[in-house]
């Protein structure tokens, strides 16, 4: 483990060199629904602060692997988890891998091989009624309609790319890094070599996801608080005007080669000094398959009023789908883990409990939630302190979240953390 004191001035200013590293991260856009990425700096005194120190640390709820980095960048050994296939990808891509980066041979096959095994899946579910009728493709399966028939050709094509380039396919590359044995070697600090296929294939994947969240998500008028917006709206809105990726003879239109050019990103330059694996588990599952973490970070869906920012599986259906070339109602394992905390009180209450009960091998617990999540804070530190002795809620930051609307100062919510011990 790092020591803080190597991280921090002794006046408490941020030492040159992690400011880089955490300006890196924020460079990386990754626009994930409740990411931490605007206050990582928040987090490293916090811990000093109450003399948390680990080797080894559990991301349970990784998301866009943001915390994950800045564990990593602590000097700590992180298994991240998230369940959707997606959100795992992108920590694969840029927080696990060391040294892996695409090549221009890589990067020129994903984009103008011509595939002819590419399937119809995002043509048949996701092209706007105007191309629908006109390419010869009927309402059956239709799931939402936001891409031109150019923009849906090329989806299709770049996805089958992927899989023939890197040889590998999505069951495999869950499998392998769900591979228990192996997660708890990584955990008890045998780390496994690098597997360069794996990688490539989630860099890719994760690359292109980030640049659909970008270019085809503009502001929040999406579908029912999913990623995607609608093809008029995305027409209209002023992030996509006078855009140069966009081709002229349909003013939405992205052009993936432009739009891909501009992305391709790793952050294996930045060489942290810690190590990082990823799983792609229901947490709960997890917790019960493995052993001899000093720490845990627990960052949930927070719940509350809002379903919609809690069912991450609903709100990045597109992107699920996308990696697994079915609709998320086909994948029995996106329902268990999403009944979980995507639900009602009850049963998040339920859920968190047993993840608790699940977790009481592990010496130190940390929790991020806010003023708005599904329980107050006091009572959630009560919940814990049934599990732990000593219980402290620490204000970490005020934070803006971009799916709150409007401008009024109700859209800052004090962000805490939970240490438990
Ligand atoms: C608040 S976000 C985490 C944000 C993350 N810390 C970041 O900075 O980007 C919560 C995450 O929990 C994941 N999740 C929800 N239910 C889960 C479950 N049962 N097991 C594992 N992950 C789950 C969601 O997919 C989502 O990515």
């Amino acid at each position: 483990m790092a020591d803080y004191r190597q991280i921090y001035a002794e006046d408490g200013s941020l030492e040159i060199c992690w400011e880089d590293v955490f300006r890196a991260r924020e460079k990386l856009q990754l626009p994930y629904m409740g990411n931490k990425k605007k206050f990582l700096w928040a987090f490293p005194p916090r811990l000093k602060a109450h003399g948390i120190e680990f080797d080894t640390i559990l991301d349970a709820f990784c998301g866009s692997g943001a915390v994950t980095y800045m564990f990593k960048a602590l000097g700590a050994r992180v298994l991240a988890n998230d369940f959707l296939t997606h959100a795992h990808l992108a920590t694969i891509a840029f927080v696990e891998n060391q040294t892996t980066r695409l090549s221009d041979e890589d990067k020129e096959f994903l984009l103008e091989h011509q595939n002819p095994g590419a399937s119809k899946f995002i043509r048949r579910g996701y092209l706007a009624e105007d191309f629908r009728k006109e390419a010869g493709f009927s309402e059956e399966g239709l799931q939402f309609g936001f891409l031109t028939f150019k923009e849906a050709l090329q989806f299709d094509n770049f996805r089958a790319n992927v899989d023939d380039r890197f040889d590998i396919e999505v069951g495999q590359v869950r499998a392998r890094s769900n591979l228990l044995p192996e997660l708890q070697k990584f955990i008890d600090g045998n780390i496994p070599p690098e597997d360069h296929k794996r990688i490539k294939w989630a860099t890719a994947l994760a690359n292109f996801n980030q640049m659909f969240l970008k270019f085809f998500s503009p502001g929040r008028d999406n579908y029912g608080g999913r990623a995607g917006a609608r093809i008029d709206y995305r027409l209209k809105h002023a992030k996509s005007k006078g855009n140069w990726r966009y081709n002229a003879d349909y003013s939405t239109e992205v052009n993936l080669r432009f739009a891909m050019d501009d992305w391709w990103k790793t952050l294996v330059r930045a060489q942290l000094p810690g190590r990082c694996r990823v799983s792609c588990m229901d947490i709960i599952a997890l917790l019960q398959a493995t052993s001899g973490f000093d720490c845990v970070y627990f960052d949930p869906p927070y719940g509350g009023a809002k379903k919609s920012t809690s069912d991450y599986a609903e709100h990045y259906r597109f992107c699920e789908a996308y990696v697994h070339g079915c609709e998320i109602e086909e994948l029995p394992h996106i329902r268990t883990g999403a009944a979980r905390f995507g639900s009602d009180q009850a049963t998040y209450e339920k859920n968190f409990e047993l993840m608790l009960e699940s977790s009481v091998d592990i010496p130190i617990w940390l929790f991020s939630y806010n003023d708005r999540s599904w329980s107050g804070i006091e009572a959630i530190a009560e919940k814990i302190k049934r599990f732990k002795p000593r219980v402290d809620i620490d204000h970490l930051a005020d934070h803006r979240y971009r799916c709150s609307k409007g401008a009024n100062a109700s859209d800052f919510r004090k962000e805490f953390l939970i240490v438990a011990r």
